[in-house]
């Protein structure tokens, strides 16, 4: 398998947990390169479901190193409480490590994340609220605090000092909040430094090492390329590199050392949050697509928009990320609806456009064009490629011409075993 890149290629949730979690038992360590407990990554091993944000997937396999690397953004909050209740659920976590140069979040930044919410009103950007744009913004700035700072008592106290001056000032001017003690934080999260210091390593260098020893690595994308920061729509996006070249940065790695990409991909279409969506389903189909594929946000409880598989998109992920193959899920969800569509351009001012537009004022503008396909029947029982009822094979087949890719793998249900592979990684 050698090393691998596990990209969402379309606006996150595409079931990259599951994706991950099944590749993870060929895979020696399994690592997250960006984003933070924005994520929320579904995986049913068995009767279990758990639910992962900070902690990679390969976390069930107990056998797996598990890394959250430098480019993610850590509440050491939730980090603490997605241990303990792995841990209380009989899940190891002794195999996982957290890189020293991760930027922490603090209580600052989800406040500053929730209030920069509510002031922009009806134009709000829908985030998660867990402080991700705000921390990663501290770190552009070269103000952030680093998981290797919080770990020196005295570097930590000064720096957070300078920080919450700063912050507590801009929340009095910007939204008249009170702000934070600074004593009372200081000794929360040195508390905290403690009970993640075990954790703390290097990253970079255990990925090297891995690599080098021919081991399987594994790199684990959150939420997905319309939700990048540089190719995403657009201030509708995360404020991190969710795309395959996000990996070098956020993981410490070459280009050169990493051998595939994969982009999972559902077998339609949808997105939490704001922002243009050209296949949006606002009719009985929509409805039913978010019912049965249980479309409601992992993170926020919030139902996803639901529309048809739009191959602009997918095809636009596997240039960008340069995908070598793409998994299809929840082929499942779409069985009993007699006819499926795939938008396969767009229309703009009355031209035809295939690549997907960098304004979202014009994405918002294009109209899809459209080729239908006969329905299927359900296939959660089916085990072999071959067996697929023909006219998913013909959907499939179209998709693959039309993304300029091949489908290396297809998911008929969440459970690792209603998993198809069509080509060994
Ligand atoms: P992620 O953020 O990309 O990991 O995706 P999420 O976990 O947020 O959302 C995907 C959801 O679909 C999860 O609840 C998975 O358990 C589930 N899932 C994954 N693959 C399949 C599939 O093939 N069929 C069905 N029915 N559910 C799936
Ligand atoms: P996974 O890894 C889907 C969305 C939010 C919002 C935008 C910005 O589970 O696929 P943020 O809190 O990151 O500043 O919010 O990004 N978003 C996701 N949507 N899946 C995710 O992660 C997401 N993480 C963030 O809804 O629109
Ligand atoms: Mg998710």
């Amino acid at each position: 398998m050698s090393s691998m890149v596990i990209v969402g290629a379309q606006w996150g949730d595409e079931g990259k947990g599951k994706i991950t979690d099944f590749l993870a038992e060929k895979a020696d360590v399994v690592v997250r390169y960006q984003g933070g407990n924005n994520a929320g990554h579904t995986v049913e091993v068995g009767n279990e479901q758990y639910k992962l944000q900070l902690i990679p997937s390969g976390i069930l396999h107990s056998d797996k190193l598990c890394i959250i690397g430098n480019g993610v953004v850590l509440d050491p909050e939730a980090f603490l409480n997605e241990v303990r209740n792995l841990e209380n659920r009989g899940v190891a976590t002794a195999n996982l490590k957290i890189s020293d140069r991760a930027h922490v979040i603090f209580p600052y930044h989800k406040k500053i994340d929730e209030l920069s919410e509510l002031k922009r009103g009806s134009n709000d950007l829908g985030t998660t609220k867990k402080g991700i744009g705000p921390a990663y913004m501290d770190k552009t700035e070269r103000v952030g605090i680093r998981v290797c700072d919080l770990l020196k008592k005295d570097v930590f106290a000064a720096k957070l000092k300078e920080n919450l001056e700063a912050k507590n000032s801009y929340l009095k001017k910007m939204f008249e909040f009170e702000g934070y003690s600074y004593e009372e934080m200081l000794e929360k999260y040195l508390a905290y430094a403690e009970q993640i210091r075990p954790y703390v390593d290097d990253t970079s260098v255990l990925v090297y090492n891995a690599i080098k020893a021919d081991k399987n690595v594994l790199f684990e994308g959150a939420q997905g390329t319309l939700l990048d920061l540089d190719f995403g729509t657009y201030p509708y996006v995360t404020s991190s590199h969710p795309v395959a070249g996000g990996v070098c940065i956020g993981a410490g790695v070459g280009p050169a050392l990493i051998g595939k990409a994969v982009g999972v991909v559902k077998a339609y279409t949808t997105r939490v949050g704001k922002g243009p969506f050209p296949t949006e389903l606002f009719d009985e189909t929509g409805e039913y697509i978010r019912k049965k594929g249980f479309e409601f946000g992992t993170v926020t409880g919030r139902p996803r928009r639901c529309g048809w598989f739009d191959a602009v998109i997918v095809r636009y992920a596997v240039r960008i990320s340069g995908l070598t193959g793409i998994a299809v899920t929840k082929l499942d969800t779409l069985a009993d609806i007699p006819r499926v569509k795939i938008c396969v351009g767009y229309k703009l001012n009355g031209e035809i456009i295939k690549d997907f537009p960098a304004s979202i004022e014009d994405l918002a503008f294009c109209e899809p064009i459209y080729e239908e396909f006969e329905g299927w029947e359900d296939v959660s029982h089916i085990k072999e490629y071959n067996k697929l009822p023909t006219n998913m094979l013909r959907y499939l087949e179209r998709i693959e011409e039309l993304c300029g890719t091949k489908i290396s793998l297809v998911s008929v249900g969440p459970k690792r075993d209603e998993t198809i592979v069509i080509e060994e990684f």
